[in-house]
């Protein structure tokens, strides 16, 4: 098969990139596109871009939605270590290990995926005036050809560029025409305007309030986003999409919350990152890694998690700040004596954007002006389900409760 390579920030993915892989499809040029979102992109690192996680299930979710069985979406910058060069991406997603089961696990069946492939680096024409000045540029040409959307207007600069990347390289550059569509992701995500994005894309951005969460950021120092970053990516394999989002979104209100009431973002945002990290750990490991932090305090499967993310908080991250750590123990629980970081990763777990309890409206108003009143009200909900379910609540949070002026 004819295999389209295209990689990006996509942040967020628009109608732009939705045109360039559709006008590779329709040139006859390629059989299939795979979209490759950029994890540590050279160029962008930090804050410049939003977690990958974000930007990988945000892609995903617009190509599943806009193409049926020619696009797919490959995670396989997860994988690596350090920044992330288009060359180290080739190397590995061109190799038989990778691209065979990749495309069987994206219905192709088995024959044609296990076919000689011939690939192609998918790109538009600005690309080429500084391709030689790319990492291990004659490597690239090795696994992949170009392959460059020619809209109105290119048409000096790119044949000017064709012919010196030619004589360089000494490469053939495929051209296929596009309907030129004027689009860039910096301008869309500095002004919040995403009315003019594909419908998937809009309601992803919608869900987790993502370019508004995102500015949480600017409240917090190098080092507290570097992990943050780090993290999200570290939690890609063992976390499912849901979890993983939900905790990306807990970390930016936390840390949001933070800044409101007076209190270090760092922290908020560090106990935010890791306080489900252990969620999806087998129940036997995470019981082990609990009774490190806090003994046989609980026995509950829906509690150990907590003190078992504090552990991996320690052991994976070096985490030593005992309120961090104390904040991701007692994130389900609550405990007597909170501490405003306490609360506020409480309360961010209860309330971050994707949650779809119905109560949540006042809470939320709350949540930003009067802590308190807001973790009261969210405890009340807590214990009324409890009660409902004829479960016992936790003496600590009998504790926490009490101290909030709930009658139990
Ligand atoms: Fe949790
Ligand atoms: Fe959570």
């Amino acid at each position: 098969m004819r295999i389209a390579l295209f990689g990006g920030s996509f942040d967020p993915v628009h109608y732009g990139h939705l045109e360039l892989i559709r006008g590779a499809i329709l040139s006859g040029s390629v059989d299939i596109v795979i979209v490759i979102p950029t994890v540590n992109n050279n160029f962008k690192r930090g804050r410049a871009l939003t977690p990958a996680p974000y930007r990988y299930y945000m892609t995903d979710a617009v190509i599943s939605s806009e193409f049926k069985k020619n696009v797919f979406v490959s995670d396989i910058e997860f994988s690596f270590d350090g920044i992330t060069y288009t060359v180290n991406t080739l190397r590995q997603i061109t190799k038989d290990s990778y691209i065979i089961p990749f495309l069987i696990k994206n219905g192709i069946p088995g024959e044609r995926a296990a076919e000689r492939h011939s690939f192609f680096w998918l790109c538009g024409s600005d690309i080429l005036r500084d391709f030689d000045k790319w990492h291990k540029p004659a490597e690239v040409l090795s696994y992949a050809a170009l392959l460059c959307a020619k809209r109105e207007g290119d048409e000096s600069d790119l044949l000017y560029n064709c012919s010196r990347l030619k004589e360089l390289f000494g490469c053939d550059i495929a051209l296929f025409n596009m309907k030129g569509i004027d689009q860039a992701s910096s301008d869309i995500r500095n002004r919040n305007d995403i009315n003019a994005l594909p419908g998937a894309c809009r309601d992803f951005i919608a869900t987790h309030d993502l370019y508004n969460a995102i500015r949480s950021l600017d409240n917090c120092s190098d080092k507290a986003c570097d992990l943050y970053y780090r993290s999200a990516v570290r939690m890609y394999p063992t976390l499912s999409s849901k979890r993983l989002l939900h905790t990306l979104n807990v970390d930016l209100l936390a840390a949001k919350l933070a800044h409101y009431h007076g209190i270090d973002a760092d922290k908020a945002l560090i106990a935010g990152a890791l306080h489900d990290s252990a969620k999806e750990y087998p129940i036997e490991e995470q019981r082990s890694m609990a009774r490190e932090i806090s003994g046989d305090m609980f026995d509950h499967e829906k509690l150990l998690h907590s003190p078992a993310g504090a552990y991996i908080a320690m052991h994976d991250y070096g985490i030593t700040d005992q309120e961090i750590l104390d904040a991701i123990t007692y994130h389900t629980t609550g405990r007597g004596g909170a501490t405003t970081l306490d609360k506020i990763v409480y309360l961010a777990d209860k309330i971050e954007p994707s949650r779809t309890y119905t109560d949540l409206t006042e809470m939320r108003r709350l949540a930003p002006v009067d802590l308190d009143e807001a973790v009261r009200l969210c405890a009340i909900s807590v214990a009324d389900k409890f009660r409902r379910k004829g479960r016992e609540l936790h003496p600590v949070t009998s504790d926490f409760m009490r101290e909030l002026g709930i009658v139990l």
